[in-house]
Formats: structure tokens, C-alpha cells, sequence
């Protein structure tokens, strides 16, 4: 039995050893902030630990190393004394660190012949427990903190270039938990620390919580949505903070050249979207789950949920924030003794995390395990699940009852990009360019001083909406193609009082939900019945409304990226959709001269060039690609006989390139065509509508450089 202890204990000591290992004795010395602590400090301190609640209080000739240490590495016992203050602790260039080390084998030494020679009483065991427990605390502190070091160092160093990658995987799924009295806190004879106790029952209602994480990719959505500048997502003290610390993102992500990068125990990395967002503060989790529609969970339901086994990703990838403010179980009563200071001196300010991270030994937390922070702080592994209140409407449970999920099918990227780079002329449908980082760079596109059409189309829009508004009938349903956030909807919305409904339909669910809950607060008698689909394949989706007459509205010139085939399948496919007497409104680019097309489509900034060269990025990516972007160039070029502003990317000089599996051959000049862009004339556009069976309507076009809105009918 006491040999046990004693190998546990030995191991345990080893590993925070094994875990200094790849450390410079400078990186072991310095201190980042004052949250964090040296990695030295972290060595002496957990040593001190056993020095004072085990040898000296349970080995009778044990004299202490060193009497300076019980004032430099006190952490915050008040009733041991004064010492060094924290925010101080990276001044202690002495004792050298082989001191420090010596210290710990000479406490190793003796903890060794106290666990082999003496009796060992249940307190002196549980003493023992504690001590190993908040060693692997300390070795965690200890990664979070050299993280934090390392960020801070323009050479953004590895602490370990084969340090196990954050665990990546599918998005989250809304799983319901039955509500009622349940049974909380630490229960059995294992340890646990004080704060997880007395276990005593609790009321929930029912709920539903996320099966997994919130991603990376999922958080870069909330980016998207401006939800950093959005007060109305935020918490007062949250809002406030956030913008005098100007917080864009979570806390090491960078971004470089439109890409971002994340700081990682592994240096600095391309962000993995798949992999749980970690590094947020209380804050920004709860201002994201606003923005999702959702909350987060209290503690109760965090530990109640985590009991069925439904849960993924529950203690080896991020610690999640709980709504749950940090304080005491009932019947909670600290130790009389110091070590009563462990925890529940603690219970004020504080929020509750449940689970357990990638950087928490194995073996160290449980599902009572409560681990707590300040709500501002970042450093730490911390996550989020997202929960909700049972029953309530959510937009994507909309969309379900309607269509069910209508996404890019598994594979299809990595079947087209290997049939696109095998073609003779390489080739790769432009709906490629939009992942996360592409559609955020279209959105810079659009800010450009050479990129005319949006800024064109919205002019106009605003100008002719009254004009518009007269062509939709009282009670009618509007249907947009590609809503995303339904920004330019709201002029159309605001025109025509007399719209009973509106169903957004776009691929991105997060997009959509969140333009939903917008529009919901803002037009409160339209009924909106948004649907995820994408809106090229119209024949799988059908139309959840009662309303008669149907106006459909495709603004954006998005329809002049389809090949004319593509446009005459996609305007029939909406005219079967919307049905008889139904009205279609459409915003296309019109001809012009070939200076403005270019310069529109390779401006001064060289954003479309990013933009462009996201599809390679996003290749490597998603399908193990190795693209050089700087090995390619952007080109963007006028075709006159198809009436298109075609973009490409020129290979720089002979080259091969991985991806998808599969190995493709470059030549020197050798051309990959990304994008057509169709410019159209009164005449061509009403051509194309005729040849899908609409009518044309009433049109405008704006003054030059001309966009164009066109009213078809059926
Ligand atoms: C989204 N679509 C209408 C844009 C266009 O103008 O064809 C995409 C784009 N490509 C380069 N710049 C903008």
C-alpha cells in the first residue's frame, strides 16, 4: 500500500521534471504577467507543499532546506506567513535553479522514507493526495503559463514541436436532458478537493446541451458577425473591458496576411477550424452564446449531462465556462488549518469551468472537478459548450422540420479538386473560394476603392425600394437566394410593410441564425422561416409558407458567377419553386469598359489576390495539400467572346503539388481558372431570362459604373 503511494508519488514528481525538460534554464526564470508564474517557481513551490503540509507537519527530525524558502515560495497561505508578492515571483534570480532542484530531491528523499517508514493514518494519506493533486495543478499552470511567455516572444518558439495537436472534428449537436431533482457533487471514496463536496440534490429543468465544443471556425463566424463590436451581445463589465483591451479574437490568434494563426504549445499555427476554440474569457463565451441563440450551462447541468455519456470532448480538449458563479456547496466548511486556504478563500468573483483540458495530466480531473477563474481571464485552456432552455425555437430546428440538412456532401471538394487539377485546362468552381477566411475577404473585396458593385447595387437599391416595394403584393412571402446576413433585405423589408413573410435560405446555419435573431427583434409581426440549403440544388428544398403570392430576390451579381448553363438551370429551377404569377427580382453587373472590370477585380491592395489565393490555402487545409500561394499569381483578365471578367492563378515556374492524395504536375505559366464573372446588357439579361420561361418585368440600372436590378415574371 505504502509502496503505491510512493510510486505514485515518484511519478508524479517525475513528470513535472519530464515537463521543464525542453526548457532553457532563461525560459525557467522569467515571469510573463502577473497570473503567471516561472516555471522555477512552479518547481520550488510544489516542493514546498510537501515540505509543509507533509514532512514538517508528520516527519519529527525533518529539518527544513532552507529557511529563506518558506517565504519565496509561499503561494497565498496567510496563516504561514509573509511572502514574496506575486507579481514578483520572476525577480527571484536566486536560488539558481540547481538549487531548486536540489530541493526537490532532498524533499523526494524524505517524503520517500515517510511513506515507506511511518504509519500512514487516513489524514496523513489524504495529505498526500492533496499534495500530488496540486502538483499536477502546478503542471498545468506550468504549460498555460510558458504559453503565455512564449506568445509574448517575437520568435513565437515551440515549447514542443511534437506536442499532440488540439482534437478537431465535427461540429456540435444539441442533445435533450430531462430535468428534475439530481444528485450533485463529489460522491465515493477516490479523492477530491474540498470545493467538490458535500454532494446534495439540485432542481433542473429540462435543457439541451452541445454534444461537442465550439469550434475555431464556429468562433471565426462570431468574428465575421462583428460579434467583437457588437455591445448588444455583451455584458456590461465584458463590453467595457473588451474595448479598452481592444479584443478581436481569442487571445493567441494573430492575423497574417488574411490567415489566421494561433500560438501554440507547438509555436505558431495555421488555425485548425475543427479543432474547440480555447483562450476566451468568461465574457466573450457568453457573448457568443448569445449571438448563437444559446447560453451556457450551469454547473449542475454541466456535471448532470456529463454523467449520461453523450458527451465528446468532456476533459482532454478545454475547460468550459459554466454560467455558475463560483461559491460554496451547502454545508461546505473549509479545513480549520491552513490548508482550509486551498479553496474556499476562493468563493467570491469568480465563475465555475467544468471538464478538463488538452494540457491537464491524465488522470486529474473528474466530472465533479470544479475549476474556477476570473471572468476576464484568458490564458488558460478555457472553451465553451453551448446549452439551451428545453422547447424553445431555435432557427436551425426551422430548417430541419422543413427541408432537413442540405450540406456540400462529404468528399465533393476533394473529388472536384482532383478532377479540376487533372483537366487539361485546370479548373475549380468558384464556390470553392468561400470558406470562413474567403468569405471574409469578399466582404474586404467589397470595401475596396475599385470593386464598384456593391456599393452600386445598395445605392440603388435605396433609391428604387419604394419603387420595388409597389411590385409585391399585400401578404406576400419573399424568398432570398444566398441571404447571409439579409443586410441588404432590410432596405426591401423597410420599403414593403405589406411582406407577410420571409424565408432566407443560405448554406451557412450560423449565418442565418444569427441574421434571424436580428430580424425576429426588428420586424416582430414578418414570420421568418429561414432554411439551410444550399441554393443551387433548389429541387430538394420546398417552401414552408402559406403565403399566396411569392417574390423571390437575388441581389449581389451572384448569378454572373454561374456558367450561362449553370444561370438558365438555376432561373428555371426558381421559377418552378416560386410557381405561378410569382415575381423574381435579380441583381446582375452590367457591361462596361475593360480598365474599370480589371481594376475591379485586381485592385491596388491586392485583397482579390488573397482572395484568390485562399482556394490554395484552403486545399492545404482541408486535403493535405502543400500549394506554395507565392508560387502562383493572380490574374484577372476581360474575356470578351463569353462577356466575363474570368480570374485565375498562373503557376510562377514547373512545379508539382500535393493534394487531396494525389500528385498534379504544373508548367511554367500554366493557368488554374477560378472564377467567371459575367457582365450583361439589357438585352443578353433578358435573353437568359427568357430561355429559363420569365418575363421581364421593370428594370433599373444605376449610373456607372452600372449594376442592374430586374423584375422577371412568371
Ligand atoms: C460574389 N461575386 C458576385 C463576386 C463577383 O464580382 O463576381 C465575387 C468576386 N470575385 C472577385 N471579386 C469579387
Amino acid at each position: 500500500m505504502n509502496s503505491t503511494l510512493l510510486d505514485r508519488y515518484l511519478q508524479v514528481r517525475r513528470h513535472t521534471a519530464e515537463l521543464v525538460a525542453p526548457l532553457s534554464e532563461e525560459d525557467m526564470v522569467v515571469q510573463s504577467m502577473p497570473d503567471a508564474s516561472p516555471a522555477k517557481w512552479h518547481m520550488a513551490h510544489t516542493t514546498w507543499f510537501f515540505e509543509t503540509f507533509l514532512l514538517a507537519a508528520y516527519a519529527p527530525d525533518y529539518r527544513e532546506f532552507d529557511p529563506a524558502f518558506a517565504y519565496l515560495f509561499n503561494s497565498y497561505y496567510e496563516a504561514l506567513g509573509p511572502r514574496q508578492p506575486r507579481p514578483q515571483r520572476g525577480l527571484l534570480t536566486r536560488p539558481p535553479l540547481a538549487r531548486v532542484w536540489a530541493y526537490r530531491a532532498h524533499v523526494d528523499e524524505h517524503m520517500g522514507r515517510l511513506l515507506l517508514e511511518a504509519p500512514l493514518n487516513a489524514e496523513l494519506m489524504a495529505r498526500v493526495e492533496l499534495g500530488l493533486a496540486h502538483e499536477q495543478q502546478h503542471q498545468e499552470l506550468l504549460l498555460m503559463d510558458l504559453l503565455h511567455l512564449f506568445s509574448l516572444s517575437p520568435l513565437k518558439p515551440a515549447y514542443d514541436q511534437h506536442w499532440p495537436a488540439e482534437s478537431a472534428g465535427r461540429h456540435g449537436r444539441f442533445i435533450p436532458m430531462q430535468g428534475g431533482l439530481i444528485e450533485l457533487g463529489h460522491a465515493g471514496d477516490g479523492f477530491a478537493f474540498d470545493n467538490e463536496g458535500p454532494r446534495h440534490t439540485c432542481y433542473l429543468q429540462s435543457f439541451e446541451i452541445s454534444d461537442r465544443l465550439v469550434s475555431n471556425g464556429e468562433w471565426l463566424a462570431f468574428i465575421e458577425a462583428n460579434g467583437y463590436r457588437r455591445a448588444e451581445l455583451w455584458l456590461a463589465d465584458g463590453w467595457a473591458l473588451s474595448q479598452a483591451e481592444q479584443w478581436q479574437a481569442p487571445l493567441y490568434w494573430q492575423r497574417l496576411d488574411g490567415h489566421w494563426q494561433a500560438m501554440t504549445l507547438r509555436g505558431l499555427q495555421t488555425l485548425d477550424l475543427d479543432a474547440p476554440v480555447t483562450h476566451i474569457s468568461y465574457y466573450e463565451a457568453a457573448a457568443y452564446a448569445t449571438w448563437a441563440d444559446a447560453r451556457l450551462p450551469s454547473e449542475a447541468e454541466w456535471e448532470h449531462a456529463a454523467g449520461s455519456g453523450l458527451l465528446e470532448q468532456l476533459d482532454d480538449a478545454a475547460w468550459q465556462w459554466t454560467q455558475s458563479a463560483y461559491g460554496a456547496y451547502p454545508g461546505f466548511r473549509p479545513a480549520a488549518s491552513a490548508i482550509g486556504e486551498y479553496n474556499g478563500k476562493f468563493m467570491v468573483s469568480q465563475m465555475v469551468l467544468r471538464g478538463g483540458a488538452s494540457v491537464t495530466p491524465a488522470g486529474h480531473s473528474r466530472p465533479s472537478y470544479r475549476n474556477f477563474f476570473y471572468p476576464a481571464q484568458r490564458w488558460m485552456f478555457s472553451g465553451l459548450r453551448l446549452a439551451r432552455d428545453a422547447g424553445a425555437v431555435h432557427a436551425e430546428a426551422v430548417h430541419t422540420e422543413a427541408v432537413g440538412r442540405v450540406d456540400t456532401p462529404d468528399g465533393e471538394f476533394a473529388r472536384d479538386v482532383i478532377a479540376g487539377l487533372s483537366a487539361t485546362q485546370k479548373r475549380l468552381s468558384p464556390k470553392y473560394l468561400y470558406d470562413a477566411s474567403g468569405s471574409e475577404l469578399f466582404k474586404a473585396i467589397c470595401r475596396t476603392p475599385e470593386y464598384y458593385p456593391t456599393r452600386a447595387e445598395i445605392k440603388l437599391l435605396k433609391r428604387i425600394a419604394p419603387q420595388l416595394a409597389a411590385q409585391i403584393p399585400a401578404g406576400a412571402a419573399l424568398i432570398e437566394f444566398g441571404s447571409g446576413a439579409s443586410e441588404k433585405t432590410r432596405l426591401l423589408l423597410d420599403a414593403a410593410p405589406q411582406l407577410a413573410a420571409y424565408l432566407p435560405i443560405d448554406i451557412s446555419e450560423s449565418a442565418l441564425r444569427q441574421a434571424v435573431t436580428q430580424l425576429r427583434r426588428d420586424y416582430p409581426r414578418l414570420e421568418i422561416a429561414p432554411q439551410v440549403a444550399d441554393f443551387s440544388q433548389l429541387s430538394r428544398l420546398c417552401l414552408a409558407t402559406g403565403a399566396q403570392a411569392r417574390v423571390g430576390f437575388f441581389p449581389g451579381s451572384t448569378l454572373g458567377n454561374f456558367t450561362p448553363a449553370e444561370s438558365v438551370q438555376f432561373l428555371r429551377s426558381v421559377r418552378t419553386l416560386l410557381g405561378p404569377n410569382a415575381r423574381f427580382i435579380v441583381g446582375v453587373d452590367m457591361l462596361k469598359d475593360i480598365a474599370t472590370l480589371e481594376a475591379a477585380y485586381d485592385d491596388a491592395e491586392g485583397i482579390t489576390a488573397r482572395f484568390n489565393k485562399n482556394l490554395l490555402v484552403r486545399i492545404n487545409r482541408e486535403l493535405r495539400g502543400d500549394f506554395d500561394p507565392d508560387a502562383f499569381d493572380h490574374l484577372a483578365q476581360w474575356n470578351p467572346q463569353e462577356n466575363c471578367m474570368e480570374m485565375y492563378l498562373v503557376s510562377r515556374h514547373e512545379q508539382h503539388v500535393q493534394a487531396a492524395g494525389q500528385r498534379f504536375a504544373f508548367k511554367r505559366g500554366e493557368r488554374l481558372h477560378t472564377e467567371c464573372s459575367h457582365k450583361y446588357s439589357v438585352e443578353s439579361f433578358n435573353q437568359l431570362a427568357a430561355e429559363a420561361g420569365w418575363q421581364l418585368g421593370r428594370y433599373w440600372l444605376s449610373p456607372a459604373p452600372q449594376v442592374g436590378l430586374f423584375i422577371l415574371e412568371n
